[in-house]
């Protein structure tokens, strides 16, 4: 059976942060224009799609996540004809742009929001969600919601003496989804992108964007701490704000508005969930969310056994031609290698894993590089999660096995050993975050000179995945799983190819998985897997080597 793939099955996405990624101005922040300096090295790497957070107008309170405008490019970053550009450019040398939209919430500085909290009559009053509060006198909140950040989900506004709604911090207020006028607003800003060529949407806590139209009172239950797989945090199950049914069908809903377009878009859902509730917002045939991330991998641990797990559990919940996906960190995570002892060994080992599952594996921005992550402390964050925990003690925090400050993951690309990494074109300017003391040692341009550097590395991998057809569209034949090793197949009818993942920091001596196998990538450059083959029919893999044969 020959199934036409679609570009977007197949792509690998780099994610690009733009306040840290490359600063053209000289102000610490960066910016789109150093995005457009830096394409060339994004093609060089071999990653072919490009997702941007937030570069849209915006009191940056969180970073962009806090929007005034849907549809302009914040000066901060540049302009919407430097945005043309930059999409122009990527095109022009076949990459693909994705921008994060945000359908959830605005800023509370978004005229929409001050047109609706200025009076109960006004015409955007319904835009957002106002309730009644209760208690005498309306001063208890309408009901017992949480935010994702934790505390009361709801805030008293004095003007009108009501409470309106917001799922994650006070001043992103939750836009009411269901006004028809506020959809079509919102789809009218995704339009305004869609035809001026984006490829497709990041979508920003999507499983929260519809609630209850009761607004019932959340369940109570024993669990503090949210967490990747479940619903449940601060001490409430999160039945009535989020994952509602009109989620799932809004998620088809944007399927079409975005199929409306040629060539393919595509949409990924920031969910967190349950893996059933994930596999729902694909849609009942595969008409909704083309994907969503799957976040239980950006937390699995280096054990071949536990990943052999989860990866079984993701094919088994999205054959083909449903397209998962594999991440490991982002915005909001730690950084991958910090996961892995900051041994770029490990780094490999589970890159190697990631690129060549089936489906579509995001990088985040200095993950080539293995990137640290920093030390902030919670008061002198710039993240507002972070500033809402500033009296937490950070010995306190750390036993979350989550960071409170997203400042960490987010510091600035370490391009140079040149001051400020040669991320921004002034030496004497202070970055928006603090630079990692590492940047002397760990920059793209002394990684580029290494033949064994992680750079290095993704690039000989990121290209073997592009030339070989079973990496993109194989299926995926997971052998069982050994406390050493992985081993499994990519199955195409034009080719097979075996994966070898070395866990153990020992060599590993193992029957060759394919006969008269030849080596077509190694993390090892100088791999010398095949020396035993002729002899006896085993390969040696050194220690956290990782092969693919055909
Ligand atoms: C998402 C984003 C995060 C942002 C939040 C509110 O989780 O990834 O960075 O702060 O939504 O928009």
């Amino acid at each position: 059976m020959n199934v036409k793939f679609e570009w977007w099955q197949k792509t690998t996405v780099y994610q690009i942060y733009p306040r840290s990624f490359k600063d053209s101005t000289g102000d610490g922040i960066g910016d789109l224009r150093g995005v457009i300096e830096k394409l060339d090295y994004l093609v060089e790497l071999g990653i072919e799609t490009i997702w941007f957070n937030p570069f849209y107008p915006s009191p940056q309170e969180d970073h962009g996540y806090d929007i005034t405008n849907f549809v302009d490019v914040d000066p901060v970053y540049g302009t919407l004809a430097d945005f043309d550009e930059l999409l122009t450019k990527a095109h022009e040398r076949g990459l693909k742009i994705i921008l994060d939209m945000v359908l959830n919430h605005t800023s509370d500085k978004h005229p929409w929001f001050l047109e609706s909290r200025s009076s109960r009559d006004n015409p955007k009053r319904e835009w957002y969600i106002w309730r009644e509060g209760r208690g005498k006198n309306g001063k208890k909140p309408p009901n017992n919601w949480k935010a994702m950040t934790g505390g009361c989900a709801w805030r008293y506004d004095e003007t009108t003496e009501q409470w309106y709604y917001f799922h994650f911090l006070p001043f992103q207020p939750d836009l009411n989804m269901r006004n028809p006028e506020v959809k079509e607003a919102m789809f009218d800003a995704c339009r305004f992108w869609l035809d001026r060529g984006v490829d497709g949407f990041r979508l920003d806590i999507f499983h929260a964007t519809f609630v209850d139209a009761e607004f019932r009172d959340n369940p109570r239950c024993w669990t503090l701490l949210p967490g990747e797989t479940h619903n449940r945090a601060f001490f409430q199950e999160h039945v009535y704000d989020l994952h509602r049914p009109e989620n799932f069908e809004f998620a088809i809903e944007l399927r079409k508005l975005i199929d409306e377009y040629s060539p393919p878009r595509f949409l990924v859902g920031e969910i967190q969930g349950t893996m059933d509730q994930l596999r729902r917002y694909y849609g009942p045939n595969n008409n909704g969310l083309n994907t969503v991330f799957i976040f239980p991998f950006s937390s699995i641990p280096m054990n071949p056994k536990k990943i052999h797990a989860l990866v079984s559990e993701i094919e088994n919940l999205l054959p083909p031609p449903y397209t998962p996906t594999y991440v490991y960190s982002n915005h909001d995570r730690m950084r991958m290698i910090y996961r892995f002892s900051n041994d770029p060994a490990k780094a490999k080992v589970m890159a190697t894993l990631q690129l060549t599952l089936r489906g579509v594996p995001y990088i985040y921005y200095g993950e080539e590089i293995g990137m640290p992550q920093v030390k902030f402390s919670l008061r002198k964050s710039q993240d507002p999660v972070a500033r809402k925990y500033w009296w937490m003690p950070i010995t306190q925090s750390k036993r979350f096995g989550f960071s409170l400050t997203r400042d960490g993951c987010r510091t600035p690309m370490q391009w140079s050993a040149d001051p400020n990494a040669g991320f921004s074109p002034d030496p004497e300017v202070k970055t928006w975050l603090k630079i990692s003391k590492t940047y002397p040692k760990i920059n793209v341009e002394i990684q580029e000179t290494d033949p064994n550097s992680l750079l290095n590395f993704y690039r000989r991998l990121l290209k073997v995945r592009r030339d070989n057809i079973a990496l993109q569209e194989g299926t995926l034949q997971l052998e069982p799983p050994s406390k050493t090793h992985l081993l499994y197949f990519r199955v195409h009818p034009d080719q097979t190819l075996a994966i070898i993942l070395n866990f153990s920091k020992k060599q590993l001596v193992l029957p060759a998985p394919i006969s008269t196998p030849s080596l077509i990538f190694s993390t090892h450059p100088k791999s010398q897997i095949l020396l035993q083959y002729e002899n006896s029919g085993d390969i040696l893999l050194e220690p956290f080597e990782c092969v693919i044969l055909k």
